[in-house]
């Protein structure tokens, strides 16, 4: 088992590094008509070791999963604002420009059917490395009717089994405050390596720590918030432009911000950056 994110293989037979297999019908509908989505690889990848151990209470114990991925539940749990967060990331998306799209780790609540809508569900890829949370994304697709087209895909996020430059656009909602910082980092190359030069990587996330906010201010809460959410404070900390900068750039390629908002008086962020070739 991989450590809190210290070192990670992504090639040749390694569990980590799949996805469904390409050879059985998609479960959730057809494959992309534009072009074959699906992943290159058959195996199933192993369960990171910092989510089995900080996160099986939120994302792989069928009970918490049930109970988590109720509307009103996640919308107290992100303060009220899930439908702000939502609807913003889907503007920032935008379906008329989107492509296209992976989303980089499936969501509790309505965003999967949301992001399916907004670009088509033919234009729609889901990875999580969790089966319950695919199983949990088909059940919420079938029931938007909407699973036709959709491609889902058991795959760890380090690794994407896709080529470069296969999407036009690439999403994540809320995952990065929940990653090691060296996981962190490799999840974003993944996203900005699949991710096309004329493209846009749109996500959105906790926003970095003030000291004007009262969530950020008050010590038993950044308390809490630390301990349910261990990796949060880095991300707090993080000059997460930067990241991504820097990671595109190692990629040869550049990541522009050219939107921004923020949700909650910037205790939330929704950031689009244009990839471009360097
Ligand atoms: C997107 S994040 C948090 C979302 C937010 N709390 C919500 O549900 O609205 C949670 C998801 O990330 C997935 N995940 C975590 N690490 C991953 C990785 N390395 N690869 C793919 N999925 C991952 C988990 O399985 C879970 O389904």
């Amino acid at each position: 088992m991989q450590g809190d994110g210290s070192q990670i293989s992504c090639s040749g037979s390694s569990a980590d590094s799949i996805a469904l297999a390409p050879t059985t019908p998609n479960p959730a509908g057809s494959i992309s008509r534009s072009h074959d989505r699906r992943p290159k690889t058959t195996a199933a990848p192993a369960l990171p070791d910092y989510l089995v151990r900080h996160y099986w209470w939120a994302y792989l114990w069928r009970p918490a999963v049930w109970f988590f991925d109720h509307q009103p539940i996640i919308d107290c749990i992100v303060f009220g604002q899930y439908t702000a967060l939502r609807e913003q990331t889907l503007a920032l998306l935008d379906g008329d420009q989107a492509g296209d799209t992976l989303l980089i780790a499936s969501a509790y609540g309505d965003v999967v059917p949301g992001l399916a809508r907004t670009v088509g569900p033919d234009h729609l890829t889901v990875i999580d490395v969790a089966p319950i949370q695919i199983e949990r994304a088909r059940n919420k697709l079938l029931k938007a009717e909407l699973a036709s087209g959709v491609n889902l895909a058991l795959m760890d996020a380090e690794c994407l089994s896709y080529g470069d430059d296969r999407f036009d656009s690439s999403v994540f909602f809320l995952l990065l405050h929940e990653l090691p910082p060296p996981v962190r980092r490799r999840v974003v190359s993944e996203a900005l390596r699949v991710t096309r030069p004329g493209g846009r990587l749109v996500l959105a996330e906790y926003g970095a720590e003030t000291d004007r906010h009262p969530f950020h201010r008050w010590r038993p809460l950044r308390w809490l918030f630390g301990t349910a959410e261990p990796f949060l404070p880095t991300l707090w900390a993080l000059d997460l432009d930067r990241l991504i900068v820097e990671q595109a750039a190692a990629l040869g390629k550049r990541a522009i911000v050219d939107a921004h908002s923020t949700v909650f008086d910037g205790f939330y962020r929704i950031n689009r950056y244009r990839i471009e070739a360097a």
